[in-house]
């Protein structure tokens, strides 16, 4: 079941990577929401070890590079992302591996300063799983990022932008969508509550830092919102937020 689901969404991101060329990639947090240069979560990052769990693109590694990251380390399902990450980050040295970020594939334990993940962790099979792993993966003290759409997001349908709950956020599970930024690739994601994200979290051995709930940026401040029915505008972000972000920590 894992494994076909994996294989139905590694499918359709074939056909949709190209959306995804330096999008949600550090310093953003996702669509609208407020930007690393704003919320300032990363600990010094010169020198340090850093692993992107859903690497796409290799953006948010870039970024690291410039920060002064000694070690750049990616995972990514996708094959065709993991080439335009090496383009990317083109004469760095990197490791990156393509691979499930549930699979355990023998990455270095105990050898992380940092481990992120911008807008991918909702997409894996196994949350309980793919946390142990990253706590495995980092040295005492390390930290670990993430950012994910806001598990109530979801269900906020807008509405000639009027905003309504659809659906129930009660009820965890798989919903397969048949599109998939606007192309016909089936995938499927996993809905789960936030509390479900921060249980996991302690159960895999983290202590949480902090949980954000993002206002909109600061980078559209002067930006009129027009009423919008899309899943991601202005409009509903200035309402709900878009993204989660959660900081842990391994002690
Ligand atoms: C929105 S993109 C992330 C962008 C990326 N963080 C960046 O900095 O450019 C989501 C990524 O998650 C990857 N992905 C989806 N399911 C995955 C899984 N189970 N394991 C690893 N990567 C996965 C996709 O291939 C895609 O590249």
């Amino acid at each position: 079941m894992t494994m076909d689901i994996l294989q139905q969404n590694k499918k359709s991101w074939d056909k949709v990577a190209h959306h995804f060329n330096g999008i949600d990639a550090l310093p953003s947090y996702g669509p609208f929401s407020q930007t690393e240069e704003e919320l300032r979560l990363f600990e010094e990052i010169t020198n340090k070890k850093v692993l992107d769990i859903g690497c796409g693109s290799g953006h948010s590694l870039l970024y690291m590079a410039d920060k002064g990251a000694s070690e750049l380390w990616g995972v990514d399902l996708f094959e065709k992302q993991m080439e335009t990450a090496k383009e990317t980050l083109k004469v760095l040295p990197s490791h990156l591996y393509c691979a499930a970020m549930e699979e355990d594939i023998g990455l270095p334990k105990l050898y992380f300063d940092t481990v992120y993940s911008i807008y991918a962790i909702g997409w894996t099979t196994d949350l309980a799983s793919t946390f142990k792993l990253i706590y495995s993966y980092l040295k005492p003290g390390g930290e670990f990022i993430f950012s994910w759409d806001h598990p109530l997001y979801a269900y906020m349908q807008s509405q000639n932008g009027q905003i309504s709950l659809t659906g129930s956020y009660q009820e965890e599970g798989l919903t397969t969508y048949p599109r998939f930024k606007g192309e016909e690739a089936p995938v499927v994601i996993p809905n789960r509550k936030r509390s479900t994200y921060i249980n996991e979290l302690i159960k895999a051995g983290f202590t949480i830092g902090c949980v954000i709930e993002s206002e909109v940026s600061k980078n559209f401040e002067m930006v009129e919102a027009e009423i919008s029915d899309r899943y991601y505008s202005l409009y509903k972000a200035r309402k709900f937020p878009t993204t989660m972000i959660i900081k842990a920590k391994r002690m």
